[in-house]
Parts: C-alpha cells; sequence; structure tokens
C-alpha cells in the first residue's frame, strides 16, 4: 500500500484502495450535505480532481445530476469510469482530462462543483479558484476541500489509517501543509477576486464554499 503524498507522485492504486476501503462512508455523507445544502437536484456536478470519481457519482446516485468527473491522471479517469459503469450511472457520467488550475469548461457551465482531498495539489490556487468562479453557474454552489465526515466516521478512519499510514500514527490526521491551512486559502480566493464564499471549518479539515 502506497501513500498518497502531496509533494510527489500518487500511488493511483494505494489511492483507489484507500478510497474504497477507509474512506468510503464519506462520499455519500458529503454527498447528501451538498445536495442539502445547495438546494440543487438537477444540471451538471463537477468533481475536481475525482480520483475514482466517488464523490461526484454519489452525487449524480443521490439526485438528477450529471457528473462530470475530472483529473489529470489518466489512471485516475479510468477507474473513474469504471466506476461510473459499475454503479449504473455511465450514462449521466462524462470523465474529462483537465487541470484545476485551466478548467476545460465554459463560463457559467456547472451548477455544482465538488472537490475532495485534491485542492493541496493545486499549483496556482487564485488561478484554480478563479477558474471555479468562472465555471460556476450564477445560481450555483461550490464545495472545495475535505473533512473526515461524523466523529464515529473520523474515529474509524483515523484508526484504519494508523495501521496503513505512518503520517497518521499518533491517531489523527497529518497536520496540514504550509499553504493549505483555511487563511491561506482565504488569502488565494481574495487574489482570485473571489467574495461571496465561507469557510466551514471542521475538526479536521475545511470546505470553501463559493456561491453564498
Ligand atoms: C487524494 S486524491 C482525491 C480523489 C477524490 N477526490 C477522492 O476524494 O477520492 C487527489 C486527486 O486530485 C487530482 N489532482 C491533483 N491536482 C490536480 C489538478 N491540478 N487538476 C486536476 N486534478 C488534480 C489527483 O490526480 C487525484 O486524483
Amino acid at each position: 500500500m502506497g501513500e498518497v503524498r502531496a509533494d510527489g507522485p500518487m500511488d493511483v492504486e494505494g489511492f483507489l484502495a484507500i478510497a474504497r476501503e477507509v474512506f468510503a462512508p464519506l462520499y455519500p455523507y458529503y454527498a447528501d450535505q451538498f445536495l442539502r445544502e445547495s438546494g440543487l437536484r438537477r444540471g451538471v456536478c463537477l468533481d475536481i480532481g475525482c480520483g475514482g470519481g466517488d464523490l461526484g457519482l454519489a452525487v449524480a446516485g443521490r439526485s438528477a445530476m450529471r457528473a462530470v468527473l475530472l483529473d489529470h491522471a489518466p489512471a485516475m479517469l479510468k477507474a473513474a469510469a469504471r466506476c461510473a459503469r459499475e454503479r449504473g450511472l455511465a450514462r449521466r457520467a462524462l470523465v474529462l482530462a483537465g487541470d484545476a488550475c485551466a478548467l476545460p469548461l465554459a463560463d457559467a457551465s456547472a451548477d455544482l462543483i465538488v472537490s475532495r482531498g485534491s485542492v493541496m495539489f493545486w499549483k496556482d490556487l487564485p488561478r484554480a479558484f478563479a477558474e471555479v468562479r468562472r465555471a460556476l453557474a450564477p445560481h450555483g454552489r461550490a464545495y472545495l476541500g475535505g473533512g473526515l465526515g461524523t466523529p464515529q466516521m473520523r474515529e474509524a478512519i483515523c484508526r484504519q489509517m494508523a495501521s496503513r499510514d505512518p503520517r497518521w500514527a499518533s491517531g489523527s490526521p497529518p497536520p496540514p501543509r504550509p499553504g493549505t491551512d483555511p487563511g491561506a486559502h482565504e488569502k488565494a480566493l481574495r487574489a482570485a477576486g473571489v467574495t461571496d464564499y465561507r469557510i466551514e471549518r471542521e475538526d479536521t479539515g475545511h470546505w470553501i464554499v463559493i456561491g453564498v
């Protein structure tokens, strides 16, 4: 089992196994939360840095939304396409190669934008946040960031990760890398000219909500 590293090449198979075996409860949990909070039920949901596609597909599976699953790693897109087929969602899912900093989407074309566990890899945050604002429909909502769900989910995930990855050995997630904390994200949002946002802090992470 390889580590998912923010400062080096990602072990795709290792990450996909962790997503399936450890993080799995988070996807339906956050999909439900984002749909409930946003009130959106149809249109396009863009999942940036989709990995195996779990979050975007959880949104599509719980609504009438179509999922655009975007990642810059071909192996992740292959896994996302497979996952869409396995869940019977292939007709409502599109996999798309692209970078968060230059989204291959028209202005105002996404109703809901989600991204979990990917922002910390984006090389130019002001550019990426400006791209999210540009691609988001006027009535749309974006959720970018990460968290470990309920206290029960957090406890189970930390326990399982401690036996797989030394960075979780203390029983907590690794500390955020410099430049990925809420303060740095607020600075990048302001530099991007995004004003309609709020930051939702959780015990183990935070979500940037745009379109509020
Ligand atoms: C830790 S994985 C999270 C995957 C998925 N969102 C999940 O929650 O299971 C991070 C993902 O972000 C993707 N990624 C990183 N930087 C990216 C960028 N600049 N543009 C698009 N995708 C990116 C990686 O290829 C990887 O699939």
